[in-house]
C-alpha cells in the first residue's frame, strides 16, 4: 500500500496587503505586479505571530481532517526558511503545542521545495512501517526577511502555512512516483544575505521554467502514465508565467491548474499545501484524480510528485 495524503490543513493570516498598498511604499504599480507575476494581494502575519503559530493552526486542522489523534503521529517535519529561531526547531515547538508526545521532530531546509522534500521523506517512513502517520508542514513568515527597499523581491512574497498528514491509503491511491533534485551551483541566485532575502529573478525564472516542466514530465512517466491521464496540476505558486509554462507543457486546460498566487503571493514551502486545501475544498480535486505537484526553490532545489488522490 502506498503512502498518501489523509488530512489537509492551512492557515493564512488575516491581514491582506494589496498591490495598491505596496504602491504607497515603493516605486511599483498594481499593473506591473499583476502582469509580471499574477499576484494581486498577499497576507502578512502580525508582529506577535511567528511561523510556529501559523504551523500549529495548519497542523491542528490537518490532524482533525485525518481523523487521528496527535499522539499517533510518529514524526513531524516542518519545511521552513523562516523558523522562529535557529533552534529549537519549529517542529519541536508544534510537537509540544499539539501534544504529539510520541513524535520525533525536525525541520527541513529546502526553501520553496521544502514541502516536497518533507512529503517524500514522510512517504519513506510510512511505507517502511516505521511510523503510521507523519505530519508535514510548510510554513513561512517571509515578511520578516523582506527588504521593503528592494522592489524586485518585496512585492512577491507572503506569509502562511499548509499541513498534511501522510499515512497509508487504499490500494491504487497515494504517491505513485516522485523526483527530488538539487543544483548547489545555483545557490547564488536566491539566498538570505544578512537579514534579507536576495534574488536574481531572471536566473531563477529560467531555471524554474525548465525544471518544473521536466520534473512534471518525469514523474508522470515514472508512474507509468501519460500527460492525458493527468487531471490536475498543483505547481509552486511563484509566478503565474512560470506556472503557465508547466501547464502548457502538460497540455492541460487553464481550469486544471491551481492558481492561488493572486490571493496569497509566493508563500514558499506553504504554497503547495495551501493550494491543495483550496482545490479540495472547492471540489476541483476529487477522489481518484491523478494530480501532479511540482515545486522549486533556493538551493537550488526541486521536487515533483504524481499521485492518485483519496484515502
Ligand atoms: O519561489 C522561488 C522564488 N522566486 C521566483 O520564483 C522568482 C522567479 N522570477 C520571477 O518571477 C521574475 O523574474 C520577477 C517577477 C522577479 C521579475 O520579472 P521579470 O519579467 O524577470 O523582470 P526583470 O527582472 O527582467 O525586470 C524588468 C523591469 C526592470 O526594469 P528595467 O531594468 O527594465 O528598467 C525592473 O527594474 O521591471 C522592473 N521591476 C519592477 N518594476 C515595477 C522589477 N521589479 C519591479 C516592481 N515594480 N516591483
Amino acid at each position: 500500500m502506498n503512502a498518501g495524503i489523509i488530512g489537509l490543513g492551512r492557515h493564512t493570516p488575516e491581514k491582506i496587503v494589496t498591490n495598491f498598498d505596496l504602491e504607497k511604499l515603493m516605486d511599483t504599480s498594481d499593473e506591473w505586479i499583476r502582469t509580471r507575476t499574477g499576484i494581486e494581494e498577499r497576507r502578512y502575519a502580525s508582529d506577535d505571530v511567528d511561523s510556529s503559530d501559523m504551523a500549529f493552526e495548519a497542523a491542528k486542522e490537518a490532524i482533525n481532517d485525518a481523523g487521528i489523534d496527535a499522539s499517533q503521529i510518529g514524526l513531524i517535519l516542518v519545511a521552513t526558511v523562516t523558523p522562529d529561531t535557529p533552534f529549537p526547531s519549529v517542529s519541536t515547538m508544534i510537537q509540544a503545542k499539539l501534544g504529539a508526545t510520541n513524535a520525533a521532530a525536525m525541520d527541513v531546509s529546502a526553501a520553496c521545495a521544502g514541502f516536497m522534500y518533507g512529503v517524500i521523506t514522510a512517504k519513506q517512513f510510512v511505507e517502511s512501517d516505521t511510523y503510521p502517520y507523519v505530519l508535514v508542514v510548510g510554513v513561512e513568515k517571509l515578511s520578516k526577511i523582506t527588504n521593503f527597499e528592494d522592489r524586485n523581491t518585496a512585492v512577491l512574497f507572503g506569509d502562511g502555512a499548509g499541513a498534511v498528514v501522510i499515512g497509508k491509503v487504499s490500494e491504487g491511491r497515494g504517491i505513485l512516483s516522485f523526483e527530488l533534485g538539487a543544483d548547489g551551483t545555483g545557490g547564488k541566485h536566491l539566498y538570505q544575505n544578512g537579514p534579507y532575502l536576495e534574488m536574481n529573478g531572471r536566473e531563477v525564472f529560467k531555471f524554474a521554467v525548465r525544471q518544473m516542466g521536466e520534473s512534471a514530465e518525469h514523474v508522470i512517466t515514472k508512474a507509468g502514465l501519460s500527460k492525458e491521464d493527468v487531471n490536475f496540476l498543483v505547481p509552486h505558486q511563484a509566478n503565474i508565467r512560470i506556472m503557465e509554462s508547466s501547464r502548457q507543457r502538460l497540455g492541460l486546460p487553464e481550469e486544471k491548474m491551481s492558481k492561488t498566487i493572486n490571493q496569497f503571493g509566493n508563500t514558499s514551502s506553504a504554497s503547495i499545501p495551501i493550494s491543495l486545501k483550496e482545490e479540495v475544498l472547492n471540489g476541483k480535486i476529487k477522489d481518484d484524480d491523478v494530480i501532479v505537484l511540482v515545486g522549486f526553490g533556493g538551493g537550488l532545489t526541486w521536487g515533483a510528485i504524481c499521485m492518485k488522490w483519496g484515502k
